[in-house]
């Protein structure tokens, strides 16, 4: 959300009193916060908090000389990429469904022409009232976006729906109405993660990846609207909001789960470190150092796992693939030479012995390397805008070769 402007909208409810840490999680997620407030709204949070918080004086009149000369209320609505009406009252939704503007909250809301995204919070009777469910649909089917109310113990001593969703759901769903939706109508399949070999029933080979370049990609391609489905390697991270993910072990369950979904997908990110060998056979059992020889060692004969970018790649059709090269040294080199044997459409290089690139990183410095040849060197950057960078790439060569 970085220095995307988002107007919050705060109007008279006891969930006021949530909208500072709503500003402060809109704010490190890098967004440039104005507020616009009822008079009632006032007397829940004080305009003073948040215009700390914002940095910009906090209007809650519509018609005040004082504060017109600062910003008008029509400015403030075009000024907005986003309004976010948190809380949302029985009230002002009522209003936005009839085209009523008497306060600023509502003028703005009636003015802006950027999305909506209304947090509701009241009473759960008012919320059931047919006037409201009315009310709702109207609004959602003009393109409001909603979020909650969550199910609880509410400020007026009832039960029920009615809560206002927390902060951080709210940014949330702040950052997917924001987010371009260039990537509907793509199925985005990511590989991420290392592989484990199993060597017995206890052991394995594995590698050092973390998965955060694979999660991030599959991340960034559902809130950009893809279908994203997500083949991870053994991860402890979240799976992204949105993405399907499915989980495996060894290098033979990626390539089976990958192939499987292969079918349906419209872009393939082999962002995943397949393991290149496994023990060429895996005891059931543990093995035990009394079963060996005193003193002898262990000797583990590994045979080639299948190259599944390759495989995959062989049968693309119209598919766009993606390919990942881990070098350590002559990268350029070595990634274009991986390009040409393995067939995909891109390969990001990256040099896994910088820091700012390495392994668990959060951060990646990649280099794009197209079949001509061509390359494209990127500064270091979080791993999520690599992704960014990335289906922006793949999104241009798709709109190419129709
Ligand atoms: N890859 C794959 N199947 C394998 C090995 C690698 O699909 N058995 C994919 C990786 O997911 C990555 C690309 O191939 O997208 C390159 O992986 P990398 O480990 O850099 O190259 P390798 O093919 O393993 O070659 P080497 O280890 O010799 O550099």
């Amino acid at each position: 959300m970085e220095q995307r402007r988002i107007l919050v909208a705060v109007t008279g409810g006891i969930a006021a009193y949530k909208v500072p840490e709503l500003v402060r999680t809109l704010i490190r997620a890098g967004a440039v916060v104005r507020c616009a407030m009822t008079r009632e709204a006032s007397e829940f949070v004080s305009p003073m908090v948040l215009q700390t918080l914002t940095g910009h004086p906090v209007r809650d009149h519509l018609f005040d000389p004082s504060q017109e000369g600062e910003i008008d209320h029509i400015s403030l609505a075009d000024w907005a990429e986003l309004v976010v009406l948190a809380p949302a009252t029985a009230n002002t939704l009522a209003k936005l469904a009839h085209g009523l503007a008497d306060d600023l909250v509502s003028a703005v809301l009636l003015a802006t022409r950027a999305p909506i995204l209304a947090a509701p919070a009241m009473n759960v009777n008012m919320w059931e009232h047919p006037a409201t469910r009315a009310n709702l649909e109207v609004l959602r089917s003009r393109g409001v976006h909603t979020i909650g109310p969550e199910a609880g113990e509410l400020a007026c001593g009832w039960e029920g729906l009615g809560r206002m969703s927390q902060p951080e759901a709210i940014a949330a769903a702040a950052e997917s109405c924001l987010a371009p939706n260039d990537l509907a109508g793509e199925v985005v399949l990511v590989s991420a993660g290392g592989t484990q070999e199993p060597v017995d029933a206890v052991r394995y080979l594995g590698n050092r990846s973390s998965g955060k370049m694979g999660f991030a990609i599959a991340a960034e391609a559902a809130r950009r609207g893809a279908r994203a489905v997500l083949v991870a390697g053994p991860s402890s991270l979240p799976t992204p909001a949105g993405v399907r993910r499915i989980d495996v072990g060894s290098a033979l369950e990626m390539r089976d789960a990958m192939t499987a979904e292969f079918d349906a997908a419209t872009i393939a990110v082999m962002a995943a470190a397949v393991a290149d060998f496994r023990p060429s056979q895996s005891s059931q059992r543990k093995i035990k150092k009394e079963d060996l020889p005193d003193g002898a060692g262990l000797t583990l004969e590994l045979v080639p796992n299948p190259d599944i970018l390759a495989e995959l790649s062989r049968t693309k059709g119209e598919r766009t693939v993606v390919g990942f090269a881990a070098e350590s040294h002559d990268m350029i080199e070595a990634a274009r030479r991986k390009l040409t044997r393995k067939g995909c459409d891109l390969l990001v290089a990256n040099d896994i012995t910088q820091q700012a690139s390495g392994f668990d990183s959060d951060t990646n410095t990649v280099v794009f390397v197209w079949p001509d040849g061509q390359i494209e060197q990127l500064a270091s950057l979080p791993k999520r805008e690599v992704a960014a960078q990335l289906l922006d790439r793949v999104m241009k060569l798709r709109g190419e070769s129709q």
